[in-house]
């Protein structure tokens, strides 16, 4: 009873129920977020997830630039019909290299997260040249320009180091060799040992279909084309993912 009277002192005044409301919330918060700061990292790792390659990288700066992120998200939620649709739902593991991440918040075109392999090159080329060539009732605005524009080599050591900057752990072999690598991806005729061995399952290829060096079409396909192929996801299961 004793209790229960104190409690109705703390329902009759506001200024003391604010004050242990208080009280309440931030040793509650304290409790979920000081253990936060001990750990490195909130992300847990998985295998397979890389930073991406210097063209991947260049094709990203476009898909920014051109603003993709206006009509397609790169988020698969955990919703049946999202998984039925689009695969293995997103790990937050899968954009811990995405400086910054392309979730996206509208989807006037599908989810781009795991487009990566869905389709050819030249199916990419043809419809980011002309969207309505390959799906007629589409609404896509066509980039047929990225044909025209070299993508530069010059600074793309720089956006590497930019991104190293942030956390991302290119290494100086990397950075020594993004120009070479920058060219070599999109030649079918280089030598891609190195580049490889850098970047798992990075496509290679002449991704435009033109021969010379390597366009702005060359690099979005490139990029594209890695979306969401970084992780195995055949045959997973939760403990699976994890790196060690
Ligand atoms: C005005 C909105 C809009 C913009 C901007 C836009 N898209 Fe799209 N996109 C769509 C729509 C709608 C579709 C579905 C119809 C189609 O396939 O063309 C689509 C489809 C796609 C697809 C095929 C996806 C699939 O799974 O079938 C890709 C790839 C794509 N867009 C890439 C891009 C890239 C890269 C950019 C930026 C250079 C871009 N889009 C800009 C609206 C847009």
């Amino acid at each position: 009873m004793a209790l229960l009277d104190k409690h109705h002192k703390i329902e009759k005044n506001v200024s003391l129920m604010l004050v242990l409301t208080l009280i309440t919330v931030a040793i509650g918060g304290l409790v979920e977020i000081v253990p936060l700061f001990t750990i490195e990292t909130t992300i847990e790792r998985v295998k397979g997830v890389r930073p991406y390659s210097p063209l991947e990288l260049s094709g990203r700066n476009i898909y920014i630039r051109e603003g993709c992120y206006l009509c397609h998200s790169q988020q698969i939620r955990p919703f049946r019909d999202e998984a039925e649709r689009y695969g293995h739902y997103s790990l937050a593991a899968e954009s811990m290299y995405d400086h910054p991440f392309q979730w996206g918040s509208k989807r006037t075109g599908p989810d781009l997260a795991r487009v990566g392999g869905k389709y050819s090159n030249d199916w990419h080329a043809a419809h980011l040249a002309d969207p309505r060539s390959v799906v007629p009732e589409s609404i896509m605005p066509p980039y047929a320009f990225l044909y025209e524009r070299p993508v530069s080599d010059s600074d793309i050591a720089d956006h590497l180091l930019a991104n190293r900057a942030v956390g991302v752990p290119y290494d100086e072999t990397a950075i020594e060799n993004a120009a070479a690598d920058l060219r070599d991806q999109a030649d079918p005729a280089a030598d891609h040992e190195g580049l490889l061995a850098r970047y798992p399952k990075a496509a290679v290829g002449d991704f435009d279909g033109r021969p010379g060096p390597p366009s702005e079409m060359d690099a979005l396909i490139a990029y594209l084309q890695i979306l969401g192929r970084m992780v195995d996801f055949t045959d997973v299961r939760p403990d699976d993912l994890r790196q060690q």
